[in-house]
């Protein structure tokens, strides 16, 4: 049952128990509003009062909405009760967002002793708020949770609005558009998603594309997000080079990620980890999958999650799961994601809490966020993580082969040197890049750019001093080749590799992907 019916049935079944207290938790008041105006307006509930409260508006009559007092503090409108809750039966005041109810306050005392008033003569105190409420206070009565909209209130909402608006504007969605955009918009009020739909409406028409303008736009509200960091994205700047194979892998999830698959029992993809040698694109890789999916990109840094306080990391790690749940659709990057899990050893405990509840919301999260995942060091990442089913692959990046070399060439040459290389320089390019990075091409002719730059234009560089530039770089792969070849092995071993498969993984029928076999699996 979604949670909106759920609450309404609730609710009145509260009222009609003449609970004392009931704390409506939400951070939509005007829903919650429309649910107690629902339960008062019942035919049955003709004779019983209710008054609402709200700082603005002072103390009103709930139905005729007519003012009952001149004075419009909460004190008044609590003296006015208490005098009403004495003389009439079956009354409810309902009190919009009062200060400070999270704690044992005058004022928290105040409202418990007049709902023990209340309670003498069937009266009932209705407390909406988006802040918890001191346990002395709820102890009087019953809570209810009021979520945001799931998908399906979601469309109803947005079919709502575009009927409103069939026939003054041309509105070009279907069924399914509207079905897709309702499954983006999950996570957002009811209200913020009036307000995304009527501002891609305002345009002066709705066309196919802004379903995922709207998925786009939906990340707008979301500012100062606890634990998580937007990073801007500029779709020009990440031409990846090579990475063929997790290339293909990811264009055909994509299409999954958008997919309605409520008719399926498939899930959305939850994300990919890559591992592998250092500079070879997996950080590029994370943006390029946001740019190419025109999905907001979300960082987690894995390394402000730890705190100094007992709990805090754990506190902090959730909170940011629960953020990412909360702007999906979108693409969660946890970079260097062994330094926020390891030391499972620690004797702390934390590292383990926190890869259990990682590994909880991979597997429960509903929502359409997808995780890529890097790391470095993967002896250090813990066996559980790297099990079948948590992420839907596991990548190895590994240093480019020569044809990669030539893509990732090319890519730079022309962004550093706005031209070409000719074939012949090109193909010695290659040969001296052998057990170069990615990093280290992009890093050599990123220098030669800056030298023709300073030398008055491409008309004066010598093809001889690109040759010697790279033939002058030394690659990262050579300053630390062994634990270059560590990561090499570990990779090529356990992990489908994200560059195309060479001649020997691609001779005899297909290989299945590889994937670490624990001896407990
Ligand atoms: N395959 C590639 N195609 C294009 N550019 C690349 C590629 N690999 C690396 N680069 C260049 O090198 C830079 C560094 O790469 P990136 O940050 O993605 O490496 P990484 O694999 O995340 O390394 P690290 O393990 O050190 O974090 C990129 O910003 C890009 O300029
Ligand atoms: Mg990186």
């Amino acid at each position: 049952m979604p949670n909106y019916a759920e609450c309404h049935r609730d609710l009145d079944s509260y009222i009609s128990a003449r609970v004392p207290v009931i704390c409506m938790r939400t951070i939509e008041q005007q829903r919650a509003l429309r649910l107690v105006r629902t339960a008062a307006t019942h035919a049955r509930r003709g004779n019983m009062p209710f008054w609402i409260y709200t700082r603005a508006t002072g103390l009103r009559d709930l139905r005729t909405n007519a003012p009952l007092m001149d004075d419009r503090s909460l004190t008044g409108a609590m003296e006015y009760a208490a005098g009403q809750f004495t003389a009439r039966p079956n009354a409810t005041l309902v009190l919009v967002e009062p200060d400070d109810l999270d704690a044992d306050t005058p004022l928290t005392r105040h409202i418990a002793e007049l709902a023990r008033l209340a309670d003498t003569n069937m009266g009932s105190i209705i407390l909406i708020t988006d802040s918890p409420v001191w346990s002395g206070l709820q102890r009087l009565g019953m809570s209810l949770q009021l979520e945001p909209p799931d998908a399906d209130e979601m469309y109803a909402t947005l079919s709502a609005f575009l009927d409103d608006h069939r026939g003054h504007i041309p509105i070009a969605w279907g069924e399914q558009d509207i079905r897709r955009a309702s499954e983006f918009l999950v996570g957002v009020t009811e209200g913020e998603a009036i307000n995304l739909m009527a501002t891609v409406a305002a345009k002066g028409s709705v066309d196919e594309g802004d379903v995922l303008v709207l998925a786009q736009s939906k990340d707008r509200i979301f500012n100062d997000l606890t634990g998580l960091q937007k990073v801007p994205l500029k779709a020009a700047d990440y031409a990846v080079g090579g990475l063929s194979n997790l290339r293909d892998w990811l264009r055909r999830r994509g299409r999954l990620l958008q997919a309605d698959l409520r008719a399926t029992d498939l899930r959305p993809p939850r994300g990919v980890l890559l591992v592998g040698v250092p500079g070879c694109g997996k950080s590029l890789s994370a943006k390029a999958i946001a740019a190419q999916w025109q999905l907001p990109l979300y960082r987690l840094d894995m390394g402000s999650i730890h705190g100094k306080y007992l709990g805090e990391s754990e506190g902090r790690f959730r909170e940011a799961l629960e953020t990412a749940d909360r702007v999906a659709p979108c693409v969660l990057w946890i970079d260097e994601i062994e330094k926020g899990l390891a030391g499972a050893g620690d004797g702390t405990g934390v590292p383990q809490r926190i890869i259990g509840q990682f590994l909880f919301w991979l597997q429960e999260s509903q929502s359409r966020s997808f995780v890529v995942a890097t790391a470095n060091d993967v002896r250090s990442l813990p066996p559980e993580l790297l099990r079948k089913g948590r992420f839907d692959e596991l990548f190895f990046v590994d240093l480019p082969d020569a044809q990669d070399r030539e893509e990732i060439i090319g890519i730079y040459y022309r962004r550093y040197l706005k031209a070409d290389p000719d074939p012949e320089q090109l193909a010695r390019l290659v040969d001296l890049s052998e057990g170069f990075a990615g990093s280290d091409i992009e890093a050599a002719l990123h220098d030669v750019g800056a030298e023709v730059y300073l030398g008055g234009g491409t008309e004066n560089l010598r093809p001889a001093f690109v040759l010697d530039t790279f033939a002058n770089t030394v690659p990262l792969s050579r300053n630390n080749p062994e634990q270059i070849e560590e990561i090499r092995a570990w990779g090529r071993e356990r992990a489908v590799p994200a560059g195309r498969f060479t001649a020997t993984t691609a001779q005899g029928p297909a290989a299945p992907a590889r994937r670490i076999v624990f001896l407990d699996d």
